[in-house]
């Protein structure tokens, strides 16, 4: 099994829109691989758990596993077994991908998924601030990976971006990731009403109807790319390990 986290300390730079968008392309057998998905819910506002809970209540499929949510960690005051939980549903082996949405703070949870992840997605809006913020999540995944003694792998991803030209902004990004030699993923997931219905309605972007959600046609070759970059990726990191 495959565990990707992703994260960025900073808020509302679409962590959860892109696990979300990821776990259900994954998850298609007709335009993705059709892999079994798990996502663990590490965002306090839970927003993939209430997509569950709401797709449940309306007599819909679920789409991926959901492992558990933040809640009961907090409730409990549980997070020293976060590490076993994942553990636990790793021996379980009921899934090819374990896909974690991370709260946009760096509290410790963050180091611990981290501790168990393959590969970490950080999603930033194409703006400098974000992009300054998400350099700090890239730093702990390495004090995080000297601490642990094993290799964190961690990838860029641009969210929210401009379907019809690439601005400014993220031109400037795009040069200071490649100056600093940082990876970024070839497909940005691009800035689609779509990708926000999904969670108004609880469907996939297949399930959206046209009232619902204009383009969707566009989101669903968007997603399918992007999940298909973040496969290659995962490959080509294997590849590299192997070698
Ligand atoms: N590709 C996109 N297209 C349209 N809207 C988007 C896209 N990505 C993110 N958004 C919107 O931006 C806002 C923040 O996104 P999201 O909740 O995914 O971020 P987050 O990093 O998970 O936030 P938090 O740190 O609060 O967990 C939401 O309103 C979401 O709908
Ligand atoms: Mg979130």
């Amino acid at each position: 099994m495959y565990v990707v986290a992703i994260g960025n300390q900073k808020g509302g730079t679409g962590k959860t829109t892109t696990a979300m968008v990821l776990a259900t392309a994954l998850a298609d057998p007709v335009r993705g691989p059709g892999m079994r998905v798990a996502i663990l819910d590490a965002d306090p506002s839970e927003h993939v758990t209430r997509w569950c809970r709401a797709r449940v209540e309306a007599g819909r499929s679920q789409v991926f596993e959901l492992v558990k949510h933040y809640r009961y960690e907090r409730r409990e005051g549980l997070t020293s077994v976060f590490t076993d939980m994942v553990d636990d549903f790793m021996d379980a082996d009921s899934a090819d991908v374990l896909i974690i949405d991370l709260e946009g703070t760096g509290n410790d949870i963050f180091g611990k998924a981290l501790s168990r992840s393959d590969l970490l997605i950080i999603p930033m809006q194409a703006s400098s601030m974000d992009a300054r913020l998400a350099a700090k999540a890239s730093g702990f995944a390495n004090r995080v990976a000297r601490e642990f003694r094993r290799p964190i792998n961690y990838v860029f991803t641009l969210s929210a971006t401009n379907a019809a030209m690439i601005t400014r902004e993220e031109k400037i990004i795009r040069a200071e990731l490649e100056t600093a030699n940082e990876p970024l993923l070839p497909v940005t997931l691009n800035k689609r009403a779509a990708f926000q219905a999904m969670f108004t309605y609880a469907k996939t972007l297949e399930e959206l109807t046209e009232e619902e959600a204009r383009g969707a046609p566009k989101a669903i070759e968007n997603a399918v790319e992007f999940a298909a970059a973040v496969t290659t990726h995962i490959n080509r990191l294997n590849e590299e390990e192997a070698a």
